[in-house]
């Protein structure tokens, strides 16, 4: 088939991986191929058992996949070959040197912007997918700029907004898809030729163009922002186990003032994934690198108030267990960061589990998605973990249950089977408040919830 433009991806991950198969089914005229350096992946891609659990993913790739959308390793020859380069690479935290803890490890990154200087020919846009600190794309021209060919570059900012366990859904109806570039004749040229893509199936309306730097910026705004309201409302939480005021009635009654919106009010374990921290401490280092110190602290306090939330959880439980966890068995329903996803990144599930795990409290860890990346995770821990796919085995003889997840299929368990093969008291603390509390507690549960009055039995 004869093709129009060729898009490449670098990168085959949650972003690339999922973005490039909608990309795909909604542009057949464009051909489409994500690259990696992990030859595993890739052959996953290629397979029937796609390397990330994303709801509905698969139909598309089974769909698109050997019509115009391509998986490969031949990064080079694509390179030279792509008219539209997108990169969306790991921008982890970085774990050494100057901005350790902090700033974005970018190694990965200028790894692929020499790759393309080194394999192009001809003109090219590149698009920063990855999420890059502000001012990113004035270091990626830089290298681009040292070309000794005809090669030549313009680098546009397309950041991605998805969720991971509804990604489908968010790339087939995004609220905004946000393209930033300079503001030059060849600027806005290349970002017209982004917004093409996207005029496939977005309405024009919701494709917002802006200058490079805002559009780098925006998105670790938003990030900082969706973080923000999550911690707010789990800092209320803790001010609600004192009080006896309920989380969940709070939420409702200041969500439905339509100013304040009722979305990301869920009070939780504390938020977890890839990408918040790590988004915000970046957010905090260019504050502090532009001596910006109050801007800095402000934000911190999104990541320190979302440490407290997990230690707070954890306290809670060895309390409520008569102060020792020791060679008691626990159930933990639950070890993904979120539900409909296996991803385990920055999941405060690690956290609790060695805290547990330092109390010697013994583990059986269930989950739908997530217990390959959980014995990953946890290899070489020291302590007693068993992994149980069945949430009746491994709440089965445990003194307690802690849902860290919210899975739909932990809703539906029957919990009034659960509890009677567990010890007693049996316990039970809902992490995300999805379970029928008061139902629980008169099954003969001591339940504990986030941000509500305890229901207890015994004491
Ligand atoms: P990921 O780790 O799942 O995928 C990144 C992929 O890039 C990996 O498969 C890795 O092997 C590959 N890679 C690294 N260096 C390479 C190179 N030189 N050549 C070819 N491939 C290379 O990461 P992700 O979750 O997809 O995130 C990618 C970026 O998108 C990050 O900046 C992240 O902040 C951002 N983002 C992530 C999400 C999300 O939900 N995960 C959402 C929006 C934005
Ligand atoms: C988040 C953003 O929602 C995306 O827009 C963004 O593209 C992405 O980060 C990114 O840049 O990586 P994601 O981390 O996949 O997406 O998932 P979220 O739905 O935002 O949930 C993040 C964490 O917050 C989860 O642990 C979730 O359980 C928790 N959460 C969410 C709460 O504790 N309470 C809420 O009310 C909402």
């Amino acid at each position: 088939m004869n093709f129009g433009k060729k898009i490449l991806c670098i990168g085959a991950g949650y972003v690339g991986g999922p973005t490039m198969a909608v990309i795909a089914l909604k542009c057949p005229q464009y051909k489409v191929t994500v690259v990696d350096i992990n030859e595993d992946k890739i052959r996953q891609w290629n397979s029937d058992q796609l390397p990330i659990y994303e709801p509905g993913l698969d139909g598309i790739v089974k769909k698109a996949r050997g019509l115009n959308l391509f998986f490969s390793t031949d990064i080079k020859g694509c390179i030279k070959d792509a008219d539209i380069i997108f990169v969306s690479v790991n921008t982890p935290t970085k774990t050494f040197g100057l901005g350790a803890g902090m700033a974005p490890d970018l190694q990965y990154w200028e790894k692929t912007a020499r790759e393309i200087l080194e394999s192009s020919e001809g003109s090219k846009i590149i698009v920063e997918k990855s999420t890059l600190p502000v001012k990113t794309a004035q270091a990626m021209e830089g290298i681009l700029k040292t070309n000794e060919n005809d090669s030549c570059f313009e680098v546009v900012c397309n950041p991605e907004f998805l969720a991971e366990g509804t990604a489908i859904q968010d790339l087939l109806e995004p609220d905004r898809v946000l393209i930033g570039s300079h503001q030059t004749d060849s600027g806005l040229k290349a970002a017209e030729e982004i917004v093409k893509i996207y005029a496939n199936w977005v309405p024009k309306e919701k494709i917002i163009t802006t200058n490079l730097w805002s559009s780098e910026l925006s998105k670790l705004v938003a990030n900082a922002f969706l973080a923000q309201r999550i911690s707010s409302i789990n800092s209320i939480s803790a001010l609600c186990e004192k009080t006896e005021a309920d989380i969940s009635e709070i939420s409702f009654a200041i969500g439905s003032d339509r100013r304040i919106g009722s979305k990301f009010l869920n009070a939780s374990v504390g938020f977890g994934g890839s990408c918040f921290k790590k988004d915000i401490l970046n957010l905090v280092y260019i504050a502090e690198s532009y001596g910006l110190d109050e801007v800095a602290e402000y934000w911190e306090m999104v990541v320190k108030i979302n440490e407290y939330q997990q230690e707070r959880f954890v306290a809670r439980i060895v309390n409520a267990m008569f102060n020792t966890a020791v060679d008691k068995k626990i159930a933990i329903f639950g070890f993904a960061f979120k539900a409909n996803t296996g991803d385990t990144r920055e999941s405060p599930a690690k956290y609790i589990v060695k805290k547990l795990l330092e109390e010697k409290a013994i583990l059986s860890i269930t989950d739908p998605q997530a217990l390959t990346n959980a014995r990953m995770d946890l290899a070489g821990m020291d302590g007693q973990i068993a992994f149980e796919a069945d949430p009746y085995k491994a709440a089965n003889e445990a003194s307690a249950i802690v849902l860290i997840t919210e899975w739909d299929e932990f809703k539906r368990l029957d919990y009034d089977m659960i509890y009677k093969k567990m010890r007693k008291p049996a316990l039970i603390f809902d992490g995300r408040n999805i379970l029928d509390h008061q139902t629980l507690f008169s099954l003969g549960f001591d339940v504990y919830p986030i941000g509500k009055p305890s229901l207890t039995h015994s004491h």
